[in-house]
């Protein structure tokens, strides 16, 4: 097995090294509309002719005295080279303004009296991920979460979903690629907007040199006057070097309450000592918030908590509605439980006095002897759950319904 992958390994060198002069490629990845340099040095002896070849076809020749030979490729004159270093072995190839069009595998030769050299280079252009914004919209008249970047090239991959996962069906994933006239790429991919769902949106470039994560929530919690509050804000994904940012909104005003950045640290309040992280420094990307003694009237509103990171970023957004404190709620409802209590009693002291009255009527009046007696006696009539009314009740009644 050992023995096997060896030999394909020697085959596979000796295949490379063949096709490649000896000299392994060089990889060069020029950026987007900026100027970029292909490496190709040589030992300078003074008659060397330099070709420089894009996919096979000749581009640039040269010969050390006589200056330019040919410049076959007309239509590409944005390469060049630097004719001033030439004699101290350095034939580099010049690309102004890289394009899309420079892609691909170029070959430097130099020839001489002395010796022949060849250099391989595979380029790449690239423009980067410069942002990604992941947002909610209604423009298609139902709530959508978009996750869009733009200026990209090679066109990026996007994804876009959510954690609890959802199956695809229920979320529409919809993905659209443009390319502008340079051919650099917008991306951008929605999915719609259920409830209770963190959105994450992963956009990785081309040739993986770069990930960005973004993500996204929206809540609701409730929450009582004077009770000290934990907003939650924790970023699905370990964070390090992290800036954290708190903003209230209410109505249309906005305000940042509370910053603070895990590189120093330091963090400043406009609310001074009534806020404070839930997590000592925030750690591992725990930006939740802590609120004391959160008023009614100031503390209610919409809460955005934003955690970035290089190349990361995480927002939710909280709604916090504040319901009056306990004292005055227990207030409230004991006057709710009251007015039912009190009702029942009055009902049950009507029924008490017909069924008194009735009994009273067929034999009561036997007992009038000791009725000084009977009015010392504490009245009973709420307690519903007797059956049987003592003759104390009865000798009430009585009196009660004695013309003065
Ligand atoms: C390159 O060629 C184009 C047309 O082929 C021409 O318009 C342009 O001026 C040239 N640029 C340079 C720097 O020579
Ligand atoms: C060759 O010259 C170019 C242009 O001056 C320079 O950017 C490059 O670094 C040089 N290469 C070497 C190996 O000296
Ligand atoms: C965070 O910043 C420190 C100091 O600049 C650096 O040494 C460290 O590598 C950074 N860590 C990450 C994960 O970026």
């Amino acid at each position: 097995m050992a023995a096997a992958h060896s030999w394909t390994c020697l085959i596979l060198v000796w295949i490379i090294a063949d096709t490649t002069g000896k000299t392994p490629d060089v990889q060069v990845t020029c950026m987007f509309s900026e100027d970029c340099v292909l490496p190709c040095v040589f030992e300078a002896v003074g008659d060397e002719i330099i070709y420089w070849f894009r996919q096979n076809v000749l581009i640039h020749s040269y010969k050390h005295g006589s200056g330019l030979l040919d410049q076959p490729d007309q239509h590409n004159n944005r390469t060049s080279l630097f004719t001033e270093v030439i004699s101290s072995g350095n034939a580099s190839l010049h690309i102004q303004k890289s394009g899309p069009q420079d892609r691909g595998k170029y070959r430097c030769l130099v020839t001489s009296s002395r010796k022949n050299s060849e250099h391989f280079i595979i380029v790449k252009v690239e423009a980067p991920i410069h942002s990604v914004s992941l947002e909610t919209t209604r423009l298609s008249g139902f709530e959508e979460v978009k996750c869009s970047t733009r200026d990209v090239y090679p066109a990026p991959r996007v994804t876009l979903f959510t954690e609890p996962a959802v199956l695809p069906d229920a979320l529409q994933t919809f993905t659209r690629k443009r390319a502008d006239k340079q051919d650099r790429y917008s991306v951008e991919s929605k999915i719609r907007k259920l409830n209770d769902l963190t959105y994450i949106c992963l956009v990785q470039s081309f040739y993986r040199s770069q990930t960005w994560r973004t993500s996204l929530q929206e809540k609701e919690i409730s929450s009582i006057e004077g009770q000290d509050l934990n907003i939650p804000c924790a970023a699905p994904w370990n964070l390090q070097n992290f800036t954290l940012t708190w903003s209230f909104t209410k109505g249309h005003e906005s305000s940042t309450v509370y910053t603070y950045d895990s590189l120093t640290q330091l963090s400043s309040s406009v609310w001074k000592e009534m806020v404070r992280l839930v997590t000592a420094r925030g750690q591992g990307g725990d930006g939740s918030l802590q609120l004391l003694m959160p008023m009614r009237l100031e503390h209610a509103g919409l809460y955005t908590c934003i955690l970035s990171a290089l190349r990361t970023k995480h927002e939710v957004r909280t709604r916090v509605n504040i319901t009056p404190s306990t004292a005055e709620r227990q207030s409230e409802s004991s006057t709710q439980r009251w007015i039912p209590a009190t009702v029942i009693t009055c009902l049950a002291v009507s029924a008490v006095a017909a069924i008194v009255t009735i009994k009273c009527k067929v034999g009561c009046s036997k007992s009038s002897q000791t009725l000084e007696a009977a009015e010392m006696q504490p009245i009973r009539v709420t307690d519903t759950n007797s059956g049987a009314l003592s003759e104390d009740t009865c000798l009430t009644e009585e009196i009660a319904n004695r013309p003065a």
